[in-house]
Parts: structure tokens; sequence; C-alpha cells
């Protein structure tokens, strides 16, 4: 199964992907592409290291979504993509990659789904004062972290918490989860 990872920040769940693959904790799986809407951001920096095609854009050189997802469309029917895998792309697909790629389109998301969507799932957490959070794998669809849940790891908040134990936490979970989420997909996908 080849997958495309789309990261707009450090990559970290893109690296795990990579040491997954790499470990042979995953097999089957191919990641051919990194598409960033941020030229300077790690995870394309490290795509780079690894020798990964990247693909980079700016969206406001674009006069619309549907005018940049359509040259990304064309970077992903070129590399033969059959799963896209947003770790950390801080933006909403529109109808041009949700329609391709219908159910092909999954998100790694820091909290315990329908809970705690959008940005910093951690500190809305944190300011919540919930005593469990943790990490979700989803489809895609239109809205904000809103498509069916793949998968799910609780994690425990413990009274002397704090932002920075909290991230550790939930990263460790974040790059477990990810991968099998993958090797799952990639299983199904070989006996198609
Ligand atoms: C992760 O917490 C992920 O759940 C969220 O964005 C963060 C990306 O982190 N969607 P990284 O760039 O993979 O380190």
């Amino acid at each position: 199964m080849k997958i495309a990872v789309f990261a707009s920040g450090t990559g970290s769940n893109f690296a795990a992907i990579l040491e997954a693959i790499k470990s042979k904790e995953i097999s089957n799986v191919e990641v051919v592409l990194l598409v960033s809407d941020r030229l300077e951001a790690l995870a394309v920096k490290k795509a780079k290291d690894e020798a990964i095609p990247v693909f980079t854009f700016r969206a406001k050189d674009y006069p619309s979504k549907e005018a940049y997802e359509k040259e990304i469309l064309d970077e992903l029917t070129k590399w033969n993509v059959d799963l896209i895998v947003l770790a950390g792309f801080m933006r909403l697909l529109g109808s041009v990659l949700l329609g391709a790629y219908d159910g092909r389109i999954i998100n790694v998301h820091p909290s315990l789904l329908p809970a705690f969507k959008g940005k910093d799932a951690i500190g809305q957490a944190l300011d919540y004062g919930v005593k469990v959070t943790g990490v979700t794998v989803h489809y895609v669809d239109e809205g904000m972290d809103t498509g069916p849940i793949i998968a799910q790891q609780a994690i425990t908040v413990y009274s002397d918490e704090t932002r920075e134990t909290l991230i550790k936490k939930i990263q460790v979970q974040e790059h477990r989860l990810l991968p099998k989420v993958i090797q799952s997909l990639a299983n199904k996908e070989e006996r198609k």
C-alpha cells in the first residue's frame, strides 16, 4: 500500500511511520510522498533527509482550495497513492481530494473524539480538567475531526500532569496507534 503523508509541522508521526517501516514493525507499506503547506516545516526536512519525494505548496499562491488540491491530486496520481494520512496537517480538505480519495483518508487527533475537536486538543483537555483523554485515528470527511472513528487509545491524566508530560504521553500513543492502523488498512487492501 502506497501512502502519502500530509504534515504542516514537526512530523513526529511521519517519522514514526518511517521508523515502523524500517524496523519491519509494519510491512507492505511504503511512504511515497510527503505533502506540506509549509515549506519550512520540519516534516519537509525529515522527508528530504530520507529521500522521500516532497510536494510543498503555499495556499495563498492559489486562487482557491480546488486549485491547489488539483495539483496535489496530480502528484498523488503520479505516485499511485492508495491512502492519504493526515498527520498534523492544519487545513481542512476540500471536495477535490475528498471526492477522489473518499474512504481512503485518515487523520490522527490528540484527544478521544468527539471530545476536543480542532486546535490545541491537549490544552482543551487540560483546561476542562478531564481525567482521561487519548488519541484517535479516524476517517476524514468534510468536517473538522468528525469522520468515522477507526481506533482510539485512552490516556490517564494525573492530577500533577503538565502540558509537557501530557504531550509526551500523547505522542507515545500516537506513534504506536497510527502505524498499527495503517498496517490494518494495508492488510485489508491486500485481501481485496
Ligand atoms: C499530532 O498531535 C496529531 O495528533 C495532530 O497534530 C500533531 C502532529 O504532530 N493532528 P507531528 O507533526 O506529527 O509531530
